[in-house]
C-alpha cells in the first residue's frame, strides 16, 4: 500500500525530470557562494606572534557567518594556535599533507596526524611548493585525493608563472593544473574542495592581476568544472583569488562575480590588514542580490 501510494505521488505530482533539473539550475543560479578568505602564514611567525594574530583574528572573525575565514599557520604552532581559536568559528589548516597514511616519510606529515590536532582544511599545490620544492602534478593529485578521503576541506592551488602568461599560455597552463589535480576527485566530494587562482607573478610581488584578468581566469575555471563536472557543481564551487591581496584591493576583486573570496599570504601576517580583507568579504558577500 505505501509503496503505490509513493508512486501516485511521484508519477502525479512531482514534476517531470526536464523541469525538475530546471528549477534546480534556476535555485543552483540564484544561490550565493558564501566567501573563504585563508590566511596562509607561510613559514613565518613564532610561537608567541602566532597565538596573538589568531587570537586578534578569532575576535574579529567573532561570530559572523557571512564569510568563512581560515588561518594556515606552519605545522609547528598548529596545535599552539588551535588552542586559542578551538572555541571561536575561525577554522585552522594546514599548508601542506603527505599523501601515504603512515611510515618512512622522513618530516611529512599525514591526514591521520592533522586530524589529530584540529585541522579542518589544507591547501594543496601552492605555487612555493610546485615551484620552490618541485612538487608535481601527479604528487599533487595524490594529495588531493589522500586529503579529501581524510575529510578535510580541499584548496588546489593553480595558478601561471609570468613566462608562462607572456606565452600567452594562462588559461592551458591553470587549466591543465586544474583537471590534473581533480583527475581522481569524484563529483560528490567537489563539495569539499575549494580553488585558489593564485598567479605566480603577483604572489609577494605587491603585482595584483586586476579584477578583470583574474575574473577572467575565474570565469573560464568555472566553465571548465562545469565541463568536467555539471553545472550545479561549477555554480557551487568557490575560487579563491590569491597574491598581494591587500585591503586596498580586496573589495574590488571580491566585487567580481567568479572571485569567491581570498588566500592571503603577506597580509595576513597582521590582524588589522587581514581582518579589514575579511570584512571587505562580507560586505560583499551582504550586497549581493539573490
Ligand atoms: P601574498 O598575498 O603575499 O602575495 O601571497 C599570496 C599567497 O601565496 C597565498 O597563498
Amino acid at each position: 500500500m505505501y509503496g503505490l501510494k509513493k508512486r501516485i505521488v511521484l508519477s502525479d505530482v512531482e514534476p517531470s525530470r526536464e523541469i525538475r533539473g530546471f528549477l534546480v539550475s534556476c535555485a543552483v543560479q540564484m544561490m550565493k557562494r558564501r566567501p573563504i578568505i585563508g590566511g596562509n602564514w607561510k613559514m613565518n611567525t613564532d610561537v608567541e606572534s602566532g597565538m596573538l594574530l589568531a587570537g586578534a583574528v578569532a575576535d574579529h572573525v567573532g561570530t559572523c557567518d557571512c564569510c568563512e575565514v581560515v588561518i594556515y599557520p606552519p605545522f609547528l604552532y598548529l596545535q599552539a594556535v588551535d588552542s586559542v581559536i578551538d572555541q571561536t568559528s575561525l577554522c585552522l589548516g594546514a599548508q601542506n599533507i603527505w599523501h601515504e597514511a603512515n611510515g618512512a616519510f622522513t618530516g611529512e606529515v599525514s591526514g591521520a596526524m592533522l586530524n589529530d590536532i584540529g585541522v579542518s582544511s589544507v591547501l594543496i599545490g601552492h605555487s612555493e611548493r610546485r615551484h620552490v620544492v618541485g612538487e608535481s602534478d601527479t604528487l599533487i593529485a595524490k594529495k588531493m585525493k589522500t586529503s579529501i578521503l581524510d575529510g578535510f576541506q580541499t584548496v588546489l592551488c593553480i595558478g601561471e608563472t609570468l613566462e608562462e602568461r607572456e606565452a600567452g599560455k594562462t588559461l592551458e597552463v591553470v587549466l591543465g593544473q586544474l583537471q590534473t589535480g581533480l583527475a581522481d576527485v569524484a563529483p560528490a566530494q567537489m563539495q569539499m574542495v575549494v580553488i585558489a587562482y593564485e598567479p605566480v607573478w603577483a604572489i609577494g610581488t605587491g603585482k595584483t592581476a586586476s579584477p578583470e584578468d583574474a575574473q577572467s581566469v575565474h570565469k573560464e575555471i568555472r566553465k571548465c568544472i562545469c565541463g568536467l563536472y555539471d553545472e550545479s557543481i561549477a555554480n557551487t564551487l568557490r575560487i579563491q583569488y590569491g597574491g598581494s591581496v591587500k585591503p586596498e584591493n580586496a573589495a574590488k576583486l571580491f566585487a567580481c562575480q567568479d572571485i569567491d573570496g581570498a588566500l592571503v599570504g603577506g597580509a595576513a601576517l597582521s590582524a588589522d590588514s587581514f581582518n579589514a580583507i575579511v570584512t571587505a568579504a562580507c560586505e560583499s558577500y551582504k550586497a549581493q542580490e539573490v
